[in-house]
């Protein structure tokens, strides 16, 4: 701890340390201007006394509202101490560049890297110096409408991505007035609640836990995130935010997490509906024993006021250690030299600046789309073909998704006016809203299909069907999309179908409705721009799918790392003798798309995948030569994916687990040669004692440009020195 803080701790009292620990949103200073996420148990009235011991600030961004905010406050604090604004900059502030899912999309690390970045600097002028991202829990279950905030079903795409994001929003530290701390959230498991119900319970082993969850969390932490945010759920039958042995024993001790821990909305108070705790005193405490330093928008820590003078030393001891480090944190963000850092009402809204973050955007998004089916190759389509187009996501600005912030769906361009503008002829109709089917005038649309040379129909959800408290029980389109599809595809001319949407969707009628279908998640600000040079061959699809989407929701939850079963189902449907096996009967086990999958617009292949050598010790790396060929007269670009599996371990293993992977560009009618590898030090698993280790042992090494179309070679690991005892 420096000195500075050391003397700041030593003269405040009590009250003054309790109040670093709460937080509160902008209302409690400035009413009805900042974003509300979720109850508010308490009418927004705060004694001054309080008031202005109160340590950070939640939902309140802009130049102005934060300078204001923080002046009137250090008016009036005894210690002038600042306080410290946070926010939920999850996918832009200004600039809304892709859902976190569509991020993912892109499998490209750098995209995340830069438009974590880019947030950063548009919300740090906004007066924002922390931001609640990224989440990294890993999601299984699209009926879980916080999908589109996680990177997916992979637990090293998500642990690639969650340190890309930390490292956009830090930038290199220590933190500079043009980046803003990250909160690695939610820990843990958040991303696993029972049915895909929003805060339903989390029941995960902890050796599933250790073995599939933990990696990205740990990820983050490693990319030194200063703050970590608790989960809303139980864990191991103890909800996270008064879980001592998760927060002490894993994330204090074992990851080395010395930062900030905040809790999620009102979660410390929630220990009381959980039933671990008595009343709002103990949630405080337990919370507190559990090494939570911050009470978001509970008042349990506030309670506490009421009591100081009993309070045990240990529990004064606890909260001493809170106060440290959240003065650590305001001290390295440079908050006591200068309590402004960074805002700029200039920088908030320059115009050459919102153009190159534009633009950064407009590559994110255009990245983020996966095309999945392209028959005939319907798509491109060329901007001298006629085209019809319809549907509730055709004429719309609410491409931005959830989290959105400053993002202005009003403002924001539409599929049907950029398209309006690149091809020869464009007509237009609605046809069906998100819900409801307003063709009325049937005629009409039939003679806008019939002057069509294609058709595009674009489908999906609002935003406000993705993000927190949005659970669907069938994460499908719903029924009015799918028959109005159905009536257009009956006119016989070439459907291409777009669906925006903030989750993995059930799909199936509509991909066999289809020509060609385009998935994208959420695109942002310049979705539309991205969706027209995508439809129109500017430029490829390159998105890939970061979660398997199934064929109907009873599959769910469905992914492509499962673990081995004894009775592993090899028939392709759910009919066959072969009925004594793990599978259903009324479908099979494979999903509509699977995980990684994504086609282009040229055609690369892998010719030949080999190993360099076949037998590996623990210090080397696995070599895997590839040769990409493109029989296509287009350069394209691909993703080249590359799996593991270890064939005997002490617990059963994933039957494949994404171990490396890398967007690469092949020229059109050319070959390229790359060289894959995988660290053997990352071929680690966990044992039934919760240790983790590489074993020694015969391993698949799987090549591929999606999770199911494999080249599968085999190779040895020798025993490491930690083994050889072990194991005689
Ligand atoms: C969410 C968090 C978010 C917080 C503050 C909660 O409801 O679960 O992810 O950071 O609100 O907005």
């Amino acid at each position: 701890m420096n000195e500075k803080i050391v003397n700041l701790l030593a003269q405040m009292t009590i009250e003054e340390k309790i109040g670093q620990l709460i937080q509160v949103t902008g209302d409690f200073f400035q009413d009805g201007r900042s974003e509300i996420t979720g109850p508010l148990g308490q009418n927004n009235q705060l004694s001054d006394e309080l008031k202005y011991t109160i340590g950070s600030v939640l939902g309140t961004s802009g130049a102005d509202d934060v300078s204001e905010i923080q002046k009137n406050y250090l008016a009036r604090s005894r210690l002038k101490i600042p306080l410290l604004f946070m926010a939920d900059i999850i996918h832009g502030y200004k600039t809304i560049f892709p859902i976190p899912l569509g991020l993912a999309a892109t499998f490209d690390p750098e995209m995340m890297r830069t438009a974590a970045q880019v947030s950063a600097a548009e919300a740090a002028a906004g007066g924002v110096k922390v931001t609640f991202a990224p989440m990294t829990d890993l999601v299984r279950d699209p009926r879980w409408g916080r999908v589109m905030e996680s990177t997916g079903e992979d637990p090293h795409l998500n642990a690639v991505m969650a340190a890309a994001a930390v490292k956009g929003f830090q930038g290199e530290l220590p933190i500079d007035a043009t980046h803003i701390a990250a909160t690695v959230k939610h820990f843990a498991g958040y991303g696993a609640p029972e049915g895909g119900r929003e805060y339903n319970t989390v029941d995960i082993s902890e050796w599933r836990f250790r073995d599939q969850y933990l990696g990205a969390y740990q990820a983050a932490i490693a990319a030194q995130a200063k703050l970590v945010m608790t989960s809303f759920n139980t864990l191991f039958g103890v909800p996270a935010t008064g879980n001592h042995y998760l927060m002490q024993t894993i994330l204090r001790g074992e990851l080395k997490f010395n930062g900030v821990l905040i809790s999620d909305w009102n979660a410390i108070a929630e220990l009381l509906a959980h039933g671990t705790a008595q009343d709002i005193e103990s949630a405080a405490k337990k919370a507190l024993a559990a090494g939570v330093d911050i009470d978001m928008m509970a008042f349990a820590y506030a309670g506490l006021l009421a009591k100081v003078d009993q309070l045990s030393d240990d529990i004064l001891a606890l909260i001493d250690l809170a106060v440290q480090r959240v003065l650590n944190l305001k001290d390295e963000l440079g908050l006591f030299d200068d309590p402004y850092i960074g805002i700029s009402k200039e920088k908030e809204g320059e115009p050459s600046i919102t153009f190159a973050h534009e633009q950064q955007a407009l590559k994110a998004a255009e990245a983020s789309v996966v095309l999945v089916k392209n028959a005939k190759r319907t798509l491109p389509i060329q901007a001298t073909q006629r085209v019809f187009l319809t549907g509730p996501t055709a004429n719309t600005g609410d491409l931005l998704g959830s989290w959105s912030w400053q993002g202005d769906v009003s403002q924001t361009e539409t599929l049907c006016h950029q398209l309006n503008r690149h091809v020869d002829y464009l007509s237009y109709l609605p046809g069906v809203a998100y819900h409801e089917d307003i063709s009325t005038d049937w005629a009409a649309i039939k003679q806008h299909v019939a002057s069509a040379d294609v058709v595009v129909v674009a489908l999906g959800l609002p935003s406000s069907e993705s993000g927190e408290a949005t659970s669907l029980s069938n994460p499908a389109l719903p029924s009015q999309q799918v028959a109005f599809l159905k009536k257009i595809q009956a006119l016989g001319k070439p459907i291409v179908t777009v669906v925006v949407t903030g989750r993995p969707l059930i799909l199936s009628t509509v991909a066999q409705l289809s020509d060609a279908l385009l998935i994208s998640f959420f695109p942002g600000t310049k979705g539309a721009e991205a969706l027209t040079n995508i439809l129109l061959g500017k430029t490829e699809p390159t998105g890939r799918l970061p979660m398997t989407c199934p064929q109907n929701v009873g599959q769910i939850p469905l992914y492509y790392n499962d673990y081995n079963t004894g009775r592993p189902n090899q028939t392709t449907d759910g009919s066959g003798e072969n009925r004594y096996m793990s599978k259903y009967l009324d479908v099979s086990n494979a999903p509509l798309f699977p995980f990684g999958f994504g086609l282009g617009y040229a055609d690369i292949a892998i010719k030949q995948a080999k190993l360099v050598q076949t037998t590996f010790s623990v210090d080397d790396d696995i070599a895997v030569e590839v040769t990409l060929s493109n029989d296509a007269e287009i350069a394209g670009t691909t993703v080249l994916q590359c799996y593991t599996h270890q064939q005997v371990g002490e617990t059963v293993r994933p039957r494949k687990e994404l171990k490396w992977f890398k967007r690469l560009e092949v020229d059109a009618k050319q070959q390229r040669q790359v060289t894959i590898c995988v660290p053997v030090n990352t071929l680690t698993n966990v044992h039934s004692d919760l240790t983790t280790h590489v074993d020694p042992g015969t391993y698949d090494i799987m090549v591929g440009l999606d999770s199911e179309h494999l080249h599968r070679l085999t190779c040895e690991i020798q025993p490491g020195k930690e083994h050889s005892d072990a194991d005689n």
